[in-house]
């Protein structure tokens, strides 16, 4: 197949971790004999710095003509006192917004391998498999009206937490969809004792739920789920929520596994394209030092093969390639725990793991 990929490098880490990725795309293209071209454009600080705006015309209309969107991360402390509107996450939410990207699959999965690097005790932890399918274009982050006003002589600042009916209906039939390929379980989660936007959530998703009677429907409240999250990460199968607290569960179920540098991400909207990225943010600090771990963004390119191109051979090709160098002990240090490991850089990790791919 031929596939044309728009890359967003972006800022911080975020080139590093993707020229990794694309090593082993390079690496499954070889192998099964397919041709990805790759296009790059500017989005976050980069694009600031070249266009004085985080999302350029010129990147949306390229990824709107791509089959996908491989982006590593953006942000930087050096824009925090740009204004709100141009600062790099709007280049983010924009891209969001512009492709369609509702749906976004934030899959936890504990390794084996890996184990010991959760902060929760073997027994919590040991076979956890979460998929969190969090709404991505609506809520609290896009609702209006937002902004800051006056009110009896005092300054106020506010924004809507905002779902149609259709919003919540599309991403629960995600998550209902996505439940049936798994262990049939949907966990919705909102905050329906105190939101109307989260009652009204809740009623539509039990509205959806009819479609789907051999998934199994729960609802939890916000503040209960980050707590059962810590105590029995088990029960859960397919978590659903609304962007903002998808956008903290996802944070805190991400570290589970032992590091944020081992969560990828698949952006999903109804037209063809979507859009692939690691979890974790753009790290600044670490920008150059050959520290981080590219297991997230690899994983991001195994989630563009599999959902983006239907590729469901070669993205467990990517899979098995990370378990089988993690096996082997090699470690970058977000997860290196003892002696026997084998500590490596950002760099060395992409190479095995690419050349773990051609070998197998
Ligand atoms: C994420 C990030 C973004 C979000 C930021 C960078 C805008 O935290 O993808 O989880 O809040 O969605
Ligand atoms: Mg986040």
């Amino acid at each position: 197949m031929n596939k044309k990929i728009l890359v967003l490098k972006g800022d911080g880490i975020g080139p590093e971790v993707v020229n990794q990725a694309l090593k082993v795309l390079d690496a499954i293209s070889q192998k099964y004999n397919h041709k990805f071209e790759y296009t790059e454009a500017l989005i976050g600080g980069v694009a600031i710095d070249k266009y004085g705006v985080p999302l350029p015309e010129e990147t949306l209309d390229m990824a709107k003509a791509s089959d996908a969107v491989f982006l590593g991360a953006v942000g930087d402390w050096k824009y925090d006192k740009l204004d709100p509107s141009i600062r790099p996450e709007k280049g983010l939410l924009g891209i969001r917004k512009g492709l369609g990207l509702f749906a976004n699959l934030r899959p936890v999965k504990i390794l084996d391998e890996l184990v010991s690097s959760s902060p929760l005790k073997e027994n919590l932890i040991k076979g956890a498999d979460i998929m969190i399918i969090r709404e991505l274009t609506g809520g609290v982050y896009f609702g209006e009206p937002k902004g800051e006003d006056t009110k009896n002589g005092e300054r106020i600042a506010f924004n809507t937490m905002l779902y149609s009916e259709s919003e919540v209906r599309r991403i629960a039939k995600v998550a209902f969809e996505t439940a049936m390929k798994r262990n049939k379980k949907v966990c919705s989660v909102d905050k329906a004792n105190v939101l109307d936007v989260s009652r009204f959530w809740r009623e539509i998703v039990t509205d959806v739920a009819k479609e789907y009677p051999k998934v199994e429907l729960s609802h939890m409240y916000v503040d209960n789920a980050a707590m059962q999250l810590v105590i029995h990460p088990k029960q859960f199968d397919v978590i659903l929520t609304s962007n903002l607290f998808g956008d903290i569960l996802s944070d805190e179920a991400s570290v589970l596994s032992g590091s944020l540098g081992l969560l990828p991400s698949a952006s999903l909207s109804e037209g063809k394209v979507g859009m692939f990225e690691p979890c974790h943010g753009s790290a600044p600090d670490f920008k150059g030092l050959n520290r981080l771990n590219p297991i997230a963004t690899i994983l991001s390119a195994a989630m563009m093969l599999k959902y983006g191109f239907g590729m469901e051979e070669e993205a467990k090709a990517v899979e098995t390639a990370v378990l089988e160098i993690l096996k082997q002990g090699y470690r970058t240090e977000d997860i290196f725990k003892n002696e026997d490991e084998k500590l490596v850089g950002t760099s060395k990790m992409g190479d095995l793991i690419a050349e773990q791919v051609s070998k197998k």
